[in-house]
């Protein structure tokens, strides 16, 4: 019997025993079929990370049927093949994967696709389509709503001027490709718009973003603007200019928004915006389960996103009870 046949079958056994339970309203029945549920993580190190953890444990938590076996790539490519090369081996019932870089996760993925195993992939891409699903953010739709932001702030479409550092994210990922050009959709547009710095990554992490702007202060006398790829990198910016006296100067952008991590730094006037980018922990499991129950599930779901500035980062913190 093929994996997929096995699957089927599963599939209808399960729903049999839900109509069973029905009718005979036995729930333990039903809810003895344990899904067997990988997640393979990049890393757990960075904050958005670790909510990303908590999100999807906290789905689980709602599904005792499910049983969801997470581990951790920490943050090298080679780990985390090895990981999901393991959650193969485990015969899980589905894959969910975030992957480090595009490239060298794809091999990997496309193994557990021919294994029948359906995979969801989140937040990161591989350079495959064979996938079941991908659940993430709009990362394009970000990076543009970063970049308007920044022409408004350097004073308007048409006028703005100003000198831009921009701090990229892991260079092999969508997201810091996306967050790029979304931006320069709208900066390039300005003529009045300088670029400090070529391509530079600071793959995601504050430490890395504090050296690379501590460097462009050195270099430049005039910086208005931080466009960071997520909030850590925005934050090691603002502290370089901080240990310099310049972070009065200089506006700062980020983007993941976390309530206790981004949010809280707009709400103290460190960084001047950032635009959430919602974990796809819960909603990946959750789709991954509708799947295995054998309902439809669509090829991507884009996950939403918001700006948030001095106006509304008190009433967000205040509804997340901070
Ligand atoms: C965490 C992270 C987030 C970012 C996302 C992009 O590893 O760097 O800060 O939004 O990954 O994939």
């Amino acid at each position: 019997m093929t994996r997929r046949d096995m699957l089927k079958l599963a599939t209808f056994a399960a729903a049999l025993l839900t109509t069973t339970a029905l009718f005979s309203s036995n729930h333990a029945l039903a809810q003895d079929k344990k899904w067997k549920i990988g997640f393979s993580q990049v890393t757990t190190i960075e904050p958005w990370r670790a909510q990303f953890n908590k999100d999807i444990i906290a789905e689980a938590a709602k599904h005792p049927e499910v049983e969801l076996i997470i581990t951790d790539g920490e943050d090298k490519t080679e780990k985390q093949v090895a990981d999901v090369e393991n959650l193969i081996r485990q015969e899980v019932d589905a894959l969910l994967v975030s992957p480090k870089e595009s490239a060298g996760l794809t091999g990997v993925v496309q193994q557990a696709i021919d294994a029948k195993i359906p995979v969801f992939v989140l937040d990161r891409n591989v350079d495959t389509k064979d996938y079941t699903q991908f659940v993430g953010g709009d990362n394009k739709l970000i990076g543009r709503a970063a970049g308007e932001y920044a022409v408004e702030l350097l004073g308007g479409k048409g006028k703005a001027a100003g000198n831009v550092v921009e701090i990229w994210g892991g260079m092999g990922t969508q997201p810091a490709h996306d967050r790029h050009d979304g931006f320069h959709e709208f900066t390039d547009k300005e003529p009045g718009i300088k670029y400090l710095l070529d391509q530079q990554s600071g793959d995601w992490k504050q430490d890395q973003a504090y050296n690379i702007m501590a460097n462009a202060l050195k270099t430049n006398e005039k910086i208005d603007l931080v466009y960071g790829h997520n909030d850590p990198m925005a934050y090691g910016a603002y502290l370089a200019a901080k240990d310099v006296g310049r972070e009065k100067d200089i506006k700062f952008i980020g983007i993941d928004g976390l309530p206790n991590e981004g949010v809280q730094m707009v709400n103290k006037g460190e960084l001047t915006a950032t635009f959430t980018y919602v974990t796809p922990g819960a909603e990946g499991l959750r789709q991954a389960i509708k799947f295995l129950n054998g309902e439809k599930v669509e090829k991507t779901i884009t996950l939403p996103t918001e700006k948030v500035t001095k106006d509304n980062a008190a009433k967000i913190l205040k509804d997340n009870g901070l």
